[in-house]
């Protein structure tokens, strides 16, 4: 079988919290080659229920370990304890505003705020609209400090088919950001004349016909020359 953790692993600290968008979270966890170190909060647990099939166990599964949010005493709330990365999927107005105050009153927004204060990297996926001064003025905040925002709001370029084609977009942004390998969307070729191409993932889902002839890209895009808009 192979192996969802990649030697030497990477560790993640994933955050789920009471926003919109439960279904970012589980693709994430799916595709995320990683030592994962989970954790939902009350909230989230409400909406996974509301929005998928699933519930906070089917998210647990694809983990390494879990911890309560309202434990303090765990590992990710050290900035002793070596994660390489925290992403918050989805990451409520609440999360956003507390970690943008300094407020790191569960294990959520502690995480967060270790992960800024020892430099690490910290990726928000907030999911609101209209976005108000307020959570903009957090969210630029939080960029300033270090922190990637980076919304829920996917892109249509690559011709989504269907919600999960949606969701994938969204989660091919966040490996994108952590340097991890992944064929779930194609990637931006260009336009040539007028017609809009895209390399097909690998195992695509009947994509290959807009790409003919074209490689597949693949994955393991860095901050270095990457090739998919954003
Ligand atoms: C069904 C449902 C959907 C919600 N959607 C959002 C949302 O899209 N964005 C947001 O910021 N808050 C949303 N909320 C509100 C948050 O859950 C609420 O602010 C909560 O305090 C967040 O706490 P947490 O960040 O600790 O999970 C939603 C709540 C519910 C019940």
């Amino acid at each position: 079988m192979e192996s969802r953790v990649p030697s030497p692993a990477m560790r993640v600290v994933v955050g789920v919290t009471g926003a919109s968008g439960a279904p970012y979270a589980y693709a994430l966890l799916r595709n995320l080659r990683a030592e994962v170190e989970l954790v939902v909060s009350r909230d989230a647990e409400a909406v996974i229920r509301a929005e998928t099939d699933r519930g906070p166990a089917d998210l647990a599964a694809l983990a390494a370990r879990t911890y309560a949010n309202e434990d303090l005493a765990a590992p990710p709330a050290s900035g002793s304890h070596p994660f390489d990365a925290m992403v918050i999927v989805p990451c409520s107005g609440t999360t956003v505003a507390k970690i943008a105050a300094g407020i790191a009153d569960n294990l959520i927004t502690r995480a967060a705020a270790v992960a800024l204060k020892e430099r690490r990297t910290l990726i928000l996926v907030p999911r609101e609209t209209p976005l108000s001064p307020i959570l903009l003025e957090n969210l630029a905040k939080l960029a300033r400090a270090g922190a990637t925002v980076l919304p829920a709001m996917p892109g249509f370029y690559h011709r989504p088919r269907n919600v999960q084609d949606l969701v994938d977009f969204v989660v091919a942004r966040i490996l994108d950001q952590l340097g991890q390998p992944h064929d779930l969307v194609p990637r931006w070729e260009g336009i040539a004349g007028g017609t809009v191409t895209a390399s097909a993932p690998r195992g695509s889902r009947g994509r290959s016909s807009r790409s003919p002839g074209r490689t597949p890209s693949g994955g393991g895009s860095s901050r270095r020359g990457r090739r998919s808009r954003s």
